[in-house]
């Protein structure tokens, strides 16, 4: 029985598991609180700070685990690095996991494999950013190198703007690193996500491209397949196959990219897991990315993937200033559509806008109507 350590326990983690336990796997769950999704489901679990290089250093030596599996980016990803070293296998590799912790990293990375990116700059100062923005353009997205779900992201064009995004970036960010990076706004015609399988053996498949709404820089609703040209398909594959030979190891890889008016693709970033915008494979695909993941990871032989029906995810968000219990609503409205299928991550406490559960169906328009008749409710 494989011994897996998985570092995070959202939602992506807690499906994850479910696929690695179906094929007999011991999970052993991490994050900084108690009853996360992914600790529901697994074999064991343990709560401290992933940051805390000596803590996971510990937990590692402590549990010896055949495959350690990042689910988030807010790990010390230095001891990944050692580990590897001293004979343990990161998932996807530790080289992948440490390059995409911190956006400035991956994002040399792929201008340095020439792919086509949004221009960019980083600052570790207000002044500094107000002076890099100046140089790339009238509009920036302004992003902590060390953030995920658009925590700390933000939008500017004025002085005065600049100003307001340096601090929020600096409240949103994770980790130490006072680092920005200020980009060119893209003024794209849609986004991606192409869920990308490197095995082990080198071998590179794709997903049906997915299409995504983002709001706040976290994501909406998604749909597969996502209507592309075949161009725009072959040009993404082309980009993602390069990124993920170079990171190399093996795993699912959730490659993002801008489609522009006139049919561009532009790389912005790249998670080597399962991405969030992705949860609609569970229902279209005869494998979901997390049973791929799972069957890649332990170097098992990987199906044909195919797309049994299209199909589209809509979030159910908390509420802007939740805090505390909840009760969730509305399920059995939601259901009455027989297209319609949901998960409930069962996290222990609400946040303002956080990702309580996902709802799948056959269009985007049933899973934007039955989204609507589930909601939150804060209990005292
Ligand atoms: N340079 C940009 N131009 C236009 N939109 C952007 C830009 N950067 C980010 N966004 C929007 O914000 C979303 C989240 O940004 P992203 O870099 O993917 O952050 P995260 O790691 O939080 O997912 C993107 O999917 C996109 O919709
Ligand atoms: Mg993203």
């Amino acid at each position: 029985m494989k011994k897996i350590l998985l570092l995070g326990s959202g939602e992506l983690g807690k499906e994850l598991t479910i696929s690695l336990k179906r094929i007999g796997c011991y999970v052993i769950t991490c994050d900084s609180y108690e009853n996360a999704p992914a600790m529901q489901v697994s074999d064991q679990a343990e709560v401290f700070n992933m940051l805390d290089k000596n803590k996971l250093q510990e937990i590692i030596e402590t549990h010896q685990p055949d495959f350690i599996v990042p689910e988030v980016e807010a790990i010390e990803t230095q001891v990944l690095l050692e580990a590897e070293k001293n004979g343990y296998t990161v998932i996807p590799s530790a080289k992948a996991v440490n390059l995409t912790m911190n956006r400035d990293r991956i994002r040399d990375r792929a201008k340095n494999l020439g792919l086509p990116t949004a221009s960019f700059a980083y600052a570790e100062t207000e002044q500094e950013l107000i002076l890099e923005a100046k140089k790339i353009g009238t509009k920036v997205a302004v992003k902590p190198v060390m953030s995920s779900s658009g925590k700390g992201q933000s939008y500017a064009t004025t002085k005065d703007e600049l100003k307001s995004s340096w601090k929020f970036a600096i409240e949103g960010m994770r980790g130490n690193r006072k680092r920005v990076i200020v980009e060119e706004f893209i003024d794209f015609d849609y986004e991606i996500t192409l869920l990308t399988i490197l095995e082990k053996s080198g071998n590179v498949s794709f997903c049906e491209p997915i299409g995504h709404f983002q709001e706040r820089g976290d994501y909406q609703y998604s749909w597969q397949p996502a209507n592309c040209s075949k161009i725009v398909i072959e040009n993404a594959q082309e980009a993602a196959c390069k990124m993920v030979s170079d990171l190399g190891g093996s795993g699912i890889f959730g490659v993002e990219f801008f489609v522009d008016k006139k049919g561009k693709v532009i790389f912005s970033e790249l998670s080597p897991r399962p991405h969030d915008t992705g949860m609609v494979t569970m229902y279209t695909q005869n494998y979901s990315q997390f049973d791929i993941h799972a069957r890649v990871l332990l170097g098992l032989p990987l199906p044909e993937i195919k797309l049994n029906r299209p199909g589209a995810s809509h979030v159910i968000l908390a509420e802007k200033n939740a805090t505390g219990n909840y009760v969730i609503e509305g399920i059995e409205k939601a259901l009455e559509d027989q297209s319609v299928d949901l998960r409930i991550f069962g996290k222990p406490f609400l946040k303002p806008y956080r990702r309580m559960g996902v709802i799948m169906a056959e269009t985007l328009d049933k899973a934007k109507i039955a989204a609507r008749k589930v909601s939150v409710q804060s209990k005292a």
